[in-house]
């Protein structure tokens, strides 16, 4: 008769003792010492070690001898307290060991290309090539678990509060989120394609026009874009809807949700309400629009006191229409010539032309520019950034937005440097009063948030004259220097969201044709309304202290949007393409 498993491989212990108990899982370690076979057998729950004994059964310590890593078994024996001096302490089981009496086989295995463990050197490429291998180690099952636990906690938390799930489309028309779109052709309309929605944007405000009220959906969402660390082609969000609302209720709600999942999950109290910053005044002291509040090191503006040096330089900047800033070191004396070489060529990466540098040692302030700006002001330019013995003082000229950026990059480097960042520590942040719309690279304007986030009220006369000054009704979360969230009041009123769609270059025909139907349901008595949508990759990140959303999504992709596992994307048979009317240009055909 086949064995049949009554135990989890992790939860044996002293108080199961001579209980006869069947186990089944995966042999993580094989130690043969002659008499004796140790068997580590494994499972989602942990390791317990069964001990196969020619004395208790010849033919399974026969068997034993041929298994290797990864094969599947079933064992059935005894429970018996080790002896004290071979208790293992790290494992949950390590008090016991199952003297086995029967084995079964249920499957071999190929060799493993790395252990089932969580301490691995293995390529991100391998890891992702198996990664049902991958996935068996402990840690990523714990990832996994700790997933399906926040995503159970939100919701609990989002049905008490009277929202609802509601299911929206994948195969529909583009929704906007500043990425391109995936396409999938129709085979049925000739020449037609659905575009996957980057987000459920307009069919959560279709909800609200229908009389939802409260809306809430996990749900995959589809980006075209550049890749990176914390983004995926389709990641997930928690989004969220309401009607009748204001910027506040939306607040507090995900105040609340926050701090009751850092609660149940982690047991940690966020402290309410969150702070929160304008979008100049981050940019003013962090240098961009999602700080990291966990450290120091914030920016200082100079520029009134660099104008009186005689550094060609700052000079030049200033006269341009741009910034000094810097920001101080505490103990950045210990940095070598070398460090600070360094430092000034990794810094024009993101756009700065050089790196000055001070460093205020016992022996007197070191720096090339020394020569160049007066004792008295460079006295009180230490004044100004608070500068004392043992630091060192950073200073960036250049236009804003280059100031900012390199800044902010080089804050958060200084602070990983200098191990600056409390760990297990968390830091909500809202921030708040972005513009509604910025330029892009070509210079035209382009909705900072999207096209459907309201305008604040008392700047709507500016809508005409002034449109980069309108400030929009739109917030984002941000928790350790992570987009974790962002959302907006929308629009609700037709003819406002018309302009707002005209200012953004798309004429009235154009919008018809393209969100005719938005614009539509905005003219039969769309209530006010507004949301807010998470990226719950990125949060179950930072929850599980990840370096990556890959590690917290069981499928993903690479940089470059592929899947290592299924090889997706792939070429399709010319037949498929045909049925779906689709010729593919002959320079980009798919190699043979
Ligand atoms: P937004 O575009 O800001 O807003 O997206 C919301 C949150 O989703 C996460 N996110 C991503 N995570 C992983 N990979 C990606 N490619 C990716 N793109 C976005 C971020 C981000 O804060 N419809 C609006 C929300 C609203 O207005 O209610 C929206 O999608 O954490
Ligand atoms: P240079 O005269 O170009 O050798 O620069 C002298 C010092 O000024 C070097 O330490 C440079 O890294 C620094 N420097 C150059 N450009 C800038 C800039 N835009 N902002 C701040 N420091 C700079």
């Amino acid at each position: 008769m086949p064995l049949r498993r009554d135990h989890l491989c992790g939860v044996l212990g002293k108080k199961d003792v001579d209980k006869k108990v069947v186990l089944a899982g995966w042999v993580r370690k094989r130690r043969d010492h002659g008499g004796l076979i140790f068997i580590d057998l494994g499972d989602k729950s942990g390791i317990t070690q069964v001990v196969f004994n020619p004395e208790i059964n010849k033919e399974s310590h026969l068997q034993a001898r041929s298994l290797r890593e990864g094969w599947v078994i079933a064992a059935a024996g005894r429970v018996e307290a080790r002896p004290p001096d071979s208790i293992n302490p790290k494992l949950s089981t390590g008090e016991i060991e199952v003297m086995a009496e029967d084995l079964e086989i249920l499957n071999i295995s190929q060799s493993l290309p790395f252990p089932i463990e969580d301490e691995i050197e293995t390529s991100e490429e391998v890891r992702l090539k198996y990664r049902y291998l991958d996935l068996r180690r402990p840690i990523m099952q714990k990832n996994l678990k700790l997933r399906y636990e926040v995503t159970k906690e939100v919701r609990n938390f989002l049905d008490k509060k009277g929202f609802m799930e509601i299911e929206t489309p994948f195969l529909t028309r583009s929704t906007p989120e500043g990425a391109r779109d995936y396409l999938v052709p129709s085979r049925v309309n000739p020449g037609e394609f659905y575009a996957l929605p980057q987000s459920p944007q307009l069919f959560k405000q279709l909800l609200m026009v229908a009389g939802f009220d409260k809306y809430f959906q996990i749900v995959r969402c589809f980006r075209d874009e550049d890749l990176r660390a914390d983004r995926q082609p389709e990641h997930t969000q928690i989004d969220i809807e309401a009607s009748f609302i204001s910027e506040e209720d939306i607040y507090a709600l995900v105040e609340e949700m926050l701090a009751n999942i850092f609660k149940k999950i982690l047991g940690i109290s966020l402290p309410l309400p969150f702070p929160r910053f304008s979008y100049k005044e981050a940019i003013d002291r962090f240098g961009i629009d999602r700080p990291d509040i966990r450290f120091g090191l914030e920016l200082k503006d100079i520029s009134e006191l660099a104008g009186k040096t005689e550094f060609g330089i700052f000079q030049k900047a200033l006269e341009e229409g741009g910034q000094v800033k810097g920001l101080r070191l505490p103990g950045g004396t210990s940095l070598s010539r070398k460090d600070l070489d360094e430092l000034s060529r990794w810094i024009t990466l993101y756009g700065a032309k050089g790196l000055a540098w001070f460093l205020l040692t016992e022996k007197g302030i070191k720096s090339p520019l020394v020569k160049f700006i007066p004792q008295s002001i460079l006295l009180k330019i230490i004044e100004s950034m608070e500068g004392e013995k043992g630091d060192a003082l950073f200073f960036i000229a250049d236009k804003k937005e280059i100031v900012a950026q390199s800044l902010a990059h080089l804050r958060l480097h200084l602070a990983k440097k200098f191990n600056l960042i409390p760990r297990d520590t968390y830091k909500p942040v809202w921030v708040v009063e972005f513009p509604l719309f910025e330029r892009d690279e070509e210079g035209e304007l382009t909705p900072c948030h999207h096209p459907f986030t309201s305008p604040k009220e008392e700047d709507l006369p500016l809508l005409e004259e002034a449109p980069q000054k309108v400030k929009a009704r739109s917030y984002d979360i941000v928790l350790n220097g992570e987009e974790i969230g962002g959302g907006s009041i929308r629009i609700h009123k037709r003819k406002v969201q018309e302009r707002v769609l005209e200012i953004l270059g798309i004429d009235p025909v154009k919008a018809k044709e393209r969100f005719g139907f938005l614009l539509d349901a905005l003219s039969f008595g769309a209530p006010p309304h507004g949301g807010i949508a998470f990226g719950l990759d990125r949060l179950v990140m930072i929850i599980a202290g990840a370096s990556s959303i890959r590690e917290v999504i069981p499928f993903p992709k690479t940089q470059k949007a592929v899947s290592l596992l299924t090889q997706a994307p792939s070429p399709v048979d010319e037949e498929q393409l045909k049925e779906l009317h689709i010729r593919l240009r002959e320079d980009e055909s798919p190699p043979e």
